[in-house]
């Protein structure tokens, strides 16, 4: 298995609160990574450092064997680097594949001439409606969101981040609100994702989401990484148990 993300002592201070420390993990090409920890742990705090939207995070980060340090959230994301945000926030006036549209369009004053010279340029991994089939929103493409269920909504978040095309896409509580029917199916769908080239590291609290399909988990307390490796390993790990999985978190 080659590394796909690689993150080393990556540290993020707000004041005296250091909210990430030192943290290290590797997740490999094509796995589901799990990351998880008690509220405060510091799961938002790293995705927002690996996406590039706290410039005085500290630390490297590789993705394909490429540094992304000093690289703004646009160029990480060009990169392959995808997201979700823990609140989905969907154009209400636009339709479920127009919102992916806008997403997945990346204008440069070039691009025409690109497109006429080398129109298959720029076509890694999925497109708009590949991301759409993926989350299962092939029936409610031309709806808008305030026709969907919450739990719809959610998967629009998941399938727009797809839409940029990312190598790895960071999913920050995706099953949030939804019920465990909704978290079924978006569990069976998101282990589709590594089949479809995309490798996912999911931040989530719903641990039967999490030990369903997760192949790797790094478990956070404190900002510190306290396990981190195959998730049969990590879940019987005395550590993890006694810090997070023993509280019924
Ligand atoms: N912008 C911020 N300014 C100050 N403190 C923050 C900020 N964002 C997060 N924190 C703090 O950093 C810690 C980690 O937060 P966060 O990454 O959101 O945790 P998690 O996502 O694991 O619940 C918490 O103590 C939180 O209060
Ligand atoms: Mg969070």
């Amino acid at each position: 298995m080659s590394a796909l993300l690689e993150v080393s002592e990556l540290r993020v201070s707000f004041g005296a609160l250091v909210a990430v420390d030192d943290v290290s993990f590797t997740v490999p090409t094509g796995a589901i990574m799990g990351l998880i920890g008690p509220n405060g742990a510091g799961k938002t705090t790293t995705i927002d450092a690996l996406c590039g939207f706290l410039p005085a995070a500290v630390g490297s980060i590789r993705l394909g064997g490429v540094a992304l340090d000093g690289l703004r959230a646009h160029q990480r994301a060009r990169a392959g680097l995808g997201r979700t945000f823990q609140t989905v926030e969907l154009f209400d006036d636009l339709s479920v594949r127009e919102n992916l549209l806008v997403a997945a369009i990346r204008p440069r004053w070039w691009s025409p001439f690109v497109d006429a010279v080398a129109p298959r340029r720029g076509t890694r991994g999925v497109n708009v409606d590949d991301a759409m089939g993926l989350m299962g929103l092939d029936a409610v493409a031309d709806a808008r969101p305030t026709e969907l269920s919450h739990g719809q909504r959610q998967l629009v978040g998941v399938a727009r981040a797809l839409a940029t095309r990312p190598r790895l896409v960071l999913l920050d509580e995706p099953a949030a609100g939804l019920d465990p029917a909704e978290t079924a199916v978006l569990g069976r769908l998101l282990a589709s994702l590594p089949a479809a080239g995309v490798s996912v590291l999911l931040v989530d609290h719903d641990m039967n989401l999490m030990l369903g399909v997760c192949d790797q988990l790094t478990v956070l307390d404190f900002g510190r990484v306290i396990a981190s490796g195959p998730t049969a390993a990590v879940r019987t790990d005395p550590a993890v148990i006694a810090a997070y999985l023993g509280g019924g978190a």
